[in-house]
């Protein structure tokens, strides 16, 4: 099907993606972009690879010294240079593409200064890409990584729409501290220079523009409980914010969480939902970004597409807290941080579990409770509570979970044990007060899945903007 020039509106526009299929040929468009390369034929003509992010590729455009504008400004045009062509699509005679656009028009919207544009050069570093977050996203890597995320959140959303769940918006600022961990930044109003104090000499919140000590949340947890227990199955999606000094390759200030809660749900369930959904998104960016994903595969990291197959392809590992510290005793590796039951599992215990042990994602559960937060259901021998965590090769933990203490009593006894006072977590109480029900849920990381499924190196390459200790530009 043909179309004349004189019928392209120009609030439409036809996105490169589609102008490389060959089902197209012979339409016309409008086609709008950032130019890659231009190189020009002895010939009398022009190609011109032209990206829109629309996908990894860029089509070629082919602009013939007959255009009007060829000599003035065509030939002016570099790498960052963004233009309309108005043409039709041809099939391409040339290597490495099989359609492309010859140009009956070409119009320069903004010009790039090679002298100054800091992209010129391929091959730029990750640090150095980091000091131009305003513009990495022109480069094939970070337009990859924006879709690879896009594609995620979608499976996301559809993995719990598709189950029911009810997607639940928690608050962003907040009194409470989900974690009880204490790593929370602080919100408000009140003058630094000049702090209101109590006749005991500490900081008079009342004064401040919440009347109370107020924060960014570090989870959705709690209130995701509250409407778990009058909606059953309800999901938060969010932004969530730490000020852990932590500046590893896997750790952000600010990052975005998925948390399910499902009431009449135990640990066994939660587990279940949470291997369920971590293939279901595995298999949906396979499946929906297989020209992304051949990118990182052969670029960033060559085993991530085996790895995601082979993941969706088999079950997870189970094992215990008690049974990974006892295969970790046996292992004969030499560990920075000793084993011994009680610590904390450190990320080169998490690796060894996945990467070299197993092979696959693993499951470890019943938690010594002195290294869990205070929610967690106990277990009978008093001394685990019914935590779980994903750890995943390369990044371990990957999501952290647990049934939540459904027994009034017990849970008053636990947050005594962690210096909470009871009193602030009163409303979290009452759910235990009025009709009590078994529930479980869990959160995970959606940078580190981003990270996980690209194979990128380092957690500030997979979210925008990163927010990290000593980092907060853009
Ligand atoms: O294990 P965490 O702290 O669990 C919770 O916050 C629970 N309230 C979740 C729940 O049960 N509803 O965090 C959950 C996940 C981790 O497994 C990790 O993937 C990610 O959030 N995460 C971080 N990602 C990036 N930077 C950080 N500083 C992170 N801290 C946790
Ligand atoms: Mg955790």
């Amino acid at each position: 099907m043909t179309t004349s020039v004189e019928s392209v509106e120009t609030y439409t526009r036809t996105p490169v993606v589609d102008t490389l299929k060959t089902e197209n040929i012979g339409k016309i468009v409008r086609l709008c972009g950032w130019v890659r390369t231009r190189r020009d034929s002895k010939g009398g003509f022009s190609f011109i690879e032209v990206n829109d992010g629309s996908t990894f590729n860029s089509v070629q455009v082919l602009a013939e010294n007959t255009l009007p504008n060829y000599e003035n400004e065509v030939l002016k045009l570099g790498i960052g240079s963004s233009i309309e062509v108005i043409g039709s699509i041809v099939e391409s005679p040339g290597k490495g593409q099989t359609t492309e656009v010859k140009a009956q028009s070409l119009k320069v919207f903004g010009y790039a200064d090679p002298a100054t544009y800091p992209l010129q050069k391929k091959g730029t570093s990750m640090e150095f890409l980091r000091t131009i977050s305003h513009l990495r996203p022109r480069t094939n890597t970070f337009g990859a990584v924006a879709r690879v995320r896009n594609e995620i959140c979608k499976s996301i959303h559809n993995f719990f729409q598709s189950r029911g769940f009810v997607y639940v918006h928690t608050p962003i600022i907040t009194g409470s501290d989900a974690e009880g961990a204490g790593q929370m930044f602080k919100v408000t109003t009140l003058d630094l220079d000049k702090l209101p104090r109590t006749p005991d000499g500490a900081i008079d919140f009342e004064q401040d523009f919440f009347g109370k000590a107020t924060n960014l949340t570090v989870s959705g947890q709690l209130q995701g409980e509250m409407y778990a227990t009058a909606l059953s199955n309800i999901y938060t999606f969010g932004p969530t914010f730490r000020a852990e000094n932590s500046n590893t390759s896997r750790h952000l200030s600010e990052f975005w969480m998925i948390e399910p809660e499902m009431a009449f749900c135990d640990l066994e369930g939660n587990m279940q939902c949470a291997e369920e959904f971590l293939k279901t998104i595995f298999n949906d960016v396979l499946t929906n970004c297989p020209v992304d994903m051949n990118f990182f595969n052969e670029r960033i990291e060559k085993t991530t597409i085996e790895t995601l197959k082979h993941i969706c392809d088999s079950a997870f590992i189970r094992i215990s807290y008690t049974e990974a510290v006892d295969i970790l005793l046996k292992s004969g590796e030499t560990f920075e941080f000793p084993v011994s039951w009680g610590i904390d599992l450190q990320s080169e215990h998490e690796r060894y579990l996945t990467e070299k042990k197993f092979k696959k994602p693993v499951i470890v559960y019943d938690y010594p409770k002195d290294i869990k937060a205070f929610y967690m259901r106990l277990n009978e021998d008093g001394k685990t509570v019914r935590a779980m965590d994903v750890l995943v090769p390369k990044i371990g933990e990957i999501i952290g979970g647990s049934q939540r203490e459904e027994r009034l009593d017990k849970l008053e006894e636990r947050m005594k044990a962690c210096h909470l006072d009871p009193e602030e977590y009163g409303a979290y109480l009452d759910l235990r007060r009025f009709g009590t029900v078994p529930h479980a849920g869990f959160g995970l990381g959606l940078e580190r899945t981003v990270q996980f499924v690209t194979g990128m190196g380092n957690i500030r390459d997979v979210i925008p903007f990163p927010r990290a200790p000593k980092t907060a530009d853009f």
